[in-house]
């Protein structure tokens, strides 16, 4: 059947505010996640999709699922740190502690996460997003492919893409932040010093780690073992819905952006830029 799935066929249909994946994501499952049960010891892991997601899953998946993470092992992180959005009843039955990932704007996150649970928000600088998103967009089958980079940009300030707009989705999370027990990181940071990174993630989710435990996670959890490693790419995992060329885990770098921005296309990004997070006290690297 998914072998079938032809690339007019699937597309992006509007979800309270947002855009979300034809065939992968459903309403009736999405109107059910805001009653969906928090338990005390849940994680979630935020993100606007293309900011670090599959690398804070296979992070997660190294601290609470280690014995699905040895040598030779073939489970799809994907399903050891699934997406709330994705399938309930997979992540119903789930016993604790319950890692998940989540690409949903604040409006749509589960009410009871104010109350219980942890969670983890991974923000990038959203050149960088744009970049990948637009060569994730031409990758998967699930979504229209937009060959003309500043054609997508357009669609992407404007929030016409998969996950919406990069500015709602950050700037809403950053002002309710204090509502919820939460972590944030940037995509940077974790480039920068990843070690330290892993360490704030750990101490966040009450777990002491010797040295060569953080070692070990740091150094699986590389940018190259992960290429290398089929549970952490989704391309591998689920083949039929991406092309034969490319990677889901694609340069993992700050500042590609400089290889498909003109001048103008940056100036102007910058301009929305400056006026829609005005408020939002981040600041990003936007090159290394
Ligand atoms: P690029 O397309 O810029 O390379 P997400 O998982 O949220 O969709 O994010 C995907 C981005 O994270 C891709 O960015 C991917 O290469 C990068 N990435 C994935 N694993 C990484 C790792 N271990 N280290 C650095 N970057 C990583």
């Amino acid at each position: 059947e998914e072998q079938k799935i032809q690339k007019t066929a699937l597309g992006l249909f509007p979800y309270k505010g947002i855009h979300l994946v034809r065939g992968v994501h459903h309403v009736q499952h999405l109107d059910s996640l805001e009653t969906f049960e928090i338990r005390d010891d849940d994680i979630v892991a935020v993100t606007y999709p293309r900011s670090g997601t599959t690398w804070t899953q296979y992070i997660l998946s190294l601290l609470y699922h280690g014995d699905q993470m040895t040598e030779g092992s073939t489970k799809p992180i994907q399903e050891l740190v699934p997406f709330l959005e994705e399938n309930i009843i997979q992540i119903d039955y789930k016993p604790s502690t319950r890692t998940f990932a989540s690409h949903l704007h604040l409006s749509s996150i589960p009410q009871g996460l104010r109350e219980k649970g942890k969670v983890i928000y991974i923000a990038r600088n959203p050149k960088d997003v744009a970049v990948s998103l637009f060569h994730l967009q031409n990758f998967t089958k699930v979504l229209k492919s937009e060959p003309d980079f500043n054609t997508f940009l357009i669609q992407f300030l404007k929030g016409e893409v998969l996950g919406g707009s990069w500015f709602d989705h950050v700037a809403d999370w950053y002002a309710h932040k204090d509502e919820f027990d939460i972590l944030s990181l940037t995509y940077e940071d974790m480039i920068k010093d990843t070690r330290g990174a892993v360490v704030r993630i750990s101490n966040f989710l009450g777990k002491k780690l010797d040295d060569q435990t953080i070692d070990t996670i740091v150094d699986k959890s590389s940018f190259k073992n992960m290429k290398e490693d089929p549970q952490g790419r989704r391309d591998k995992q689920y083949p039929a819905f991406f092309e034969k060329s490319g990677s889901f885990i694609r340069k993992g770098k700050v500042g590609d952006w400089k290889t498909m921005f003109t001048v103008a296309q940056s100036e102007r990004f910058d301009q929305i830029y400056m006026e829609k997070m005005k408020d939002v006290p981040l600041e990003f690297d936007w090159e290394l």
